[in-house]
């Protein structure tokens, strides 16, 4: 790993470091690279909370309970925080650094300090790259650390490159922040206006992570497809360009995106779907309501009908894609009808998967002080129902997967001796046996039975390149 050590750091013991995480897959990439900074510092990662020299919890904001199972994870490290530190006291040893980051800690700030003073870092979600100078602080006793800054110059030019790959697929962050505003949401509030990386930058990290083993890599952003990289000599690339690219690096075999916003899906990112075989064929194109009134007033720059349109575009272009979405249920002002129409638009297009939400007041969101919220037993009400609709679906998917012969990228072992554990082109997590050596290849496997989230598969043997991903949506 190529990260210079930090010249302030003199002890050269290993130090464990836990983090947990919780939210979106930036968020897990995130901990990845803050995990890569603190090496330098000799923090080792630990799996355990118990017996740890740093602590961080990395956070979502998106929904209220989010924020609040932060504070009670706090109130149970407190107690392993004191443990340690008697511990220190009567046996010698350092004690625990506590942190947050993350989203919460973006948009809570110094509240945290308040609510919980025995935590001492909390920050946000693009200053990674200083945590050399935290970590210092914190270790002095120097008082709380509280960094919620938007620095200047984006944190990917100061941090080292991901070179490590735990398993075969790998994430890669190419574009960070939105400026949407969604009157929802709170991603333009605390991960601060959109960013894309330079082209080069995202090819070069993509080319080492590709050489320490990756198979696959997913492209994150927040609204990834919106990607505008400078590319050079004053040009830019979409990101359709960027998939193009990537393809060319032999041994990537697959290549995915997420999360997406239907306004910004280009002509070029849907002639990738036809063009390039690499980029799996299932896209995650959130549409949040079916009725265009709640659209309107939730500021999503999209109708009903442009989806429609754009999933039969995409859907023209590689016939055997599927879709996932994200659904918000009970947005203020949602009437029966409106929810209606979401069942409809459900029911139209099909999902393979999806997310799906009660509408969660966030503060500071222009539909937070809206003023029809809707009572939350009708939002739990319409969330049953429109996922007993989504479940239906995933099934009948999963089922009708039955007999087709799917690449598997096989990651893990399974629970039983002899079972690997893979996902198939769909994210369907798949079961077979298989022997040991096949971990971390692409195999060929019969799918042999659907089921509600997964599938078992049979090794086909002697049938390698009789490849059909397609299911049909
Ligand atoms: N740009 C991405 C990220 C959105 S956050 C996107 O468009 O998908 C992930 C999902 O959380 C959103 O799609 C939305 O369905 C849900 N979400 C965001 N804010 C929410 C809120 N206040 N209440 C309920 N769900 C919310
Ligand atoms: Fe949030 Fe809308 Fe951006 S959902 S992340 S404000 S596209």
């Amino acid at each position: 790993m190529i990260v210079r050590p930090y010249k302030g750091y003199r002890n050269p013991l290993p130090k464990k470091l836990h983090i947990k995480t919780y939210g979106c897959q930036m968020n897990v990439y995130d901990s990845a690279r803050m995990a890569d900074v603190l090496a330098a510092l000799g923090y080792v990662f630990t799996d355990k909370a118990d017996g740890a020299d740093m602590v961080i919890l990395n956070t979502c904001h998106i929904r209220e309970k989010a924020a609040e199972k932060v504070y009670s994870e706090l109130g149970r490290l407190r107690h392993l925080k004191n443990a340690r530190a008697q511990d220190a006291g009567e046996k010698g040893g350092g004690r625990m650094i506590l942190a947050v980051a993350g989203c919460v800690a973006q948009a809570e700030g110094a509240e945290i300090l308040e609510r919980a003073p025995y935590v001492d870092m909390v920050f946000g979600p693009q200053t990674y790259h200083r945590l050399p100078e935290m970590v210092a602080r914190a270790e002095r006793h120097a008082g709380a650390v509280l960094d919620t800054d938007f620095p200047a110059d984006p944190k990917f030019d100061h941090l080292p490159d991901q070179t490590r790959v735990d398993g075969k697929a790998a994430f890669l962050t190419v574009q960070e922040g939105c400026d949407k505003f969604c009157t929802f949401c709170v991603v333009p509030y605390t991960r601060g206006t959109e960013y894309s990386r330079p082209a080069a930058d995202v090819i070069g990290e993509a080319r080492k992570l590709v050489a320490a083993g990756a198979l696959e890599i997913t492209l994150l952003g927040q609204n990834v497809n919106c990607y505008h990289g400078e590319a050079g000599n004053g040009t830019e690339w979409g990101l359709g360009r960027l998939i193009a690219e990537l393809a060319e690096i032999g041994g990537l075999e697959r290549i995915r995106y997420t999360t997406s916003y239907p306004a910004d899906m280009s002509d070029e990112l849907i002639a990738a779907h036809r063009d390039v075989p690499q980029l799996m064929p299932f896209l995650h194109l959130p549409v949040q309501s079916g009725s265009d009134r709640v659209l309107a007033a939730m500021n999503r720059r999209h109708g009903v009908d442009e989806y429609r349109r754009l999933t039969d575009r995409l859907r023209a272009a590689r016939p055997d894609l599927a879709l996932s979405s994200d659904f918000i249920v009970g947005f203020p002002g949602e009437t029966d009808a409106d929810f209606e129409a979401t069942l409809e638009l459900v029911r139209e297009v099909g999902f393979i998967q999806a997310y799906s939400f009660k509408y969660s007041p966030r503060p500071g969101t222009p539909a937070s002080t809206m003023e029809i919220q809707v009572d939350d037993d009708v939002k739990t009400a319409r969330l049953a129902a429109l996922q007993n609709l989504l479940n239906e679906q995933q099934v009948a998917f999963n089922q009708a997967c039955r007999d087709k012969v799917m690449p598997v990228l096989l990651e893990r072992a399974g629970k039983h001796p002899g079972q690997l554990v893979g996902r198939s082109p769909y994210m369907q997590p798949v079961h077979t046996d298989a022997p040991d050596n096949l971990l971390g290849t692409i195999a060929e496997l019969r799918i042999a039975a659907g089921y509600a989230n997964s599938l078992a598969g049979v090794l086909v043997e002697g049938e390698v390149g009789a490849t059909e991903t397609g299911a049909g949506a």
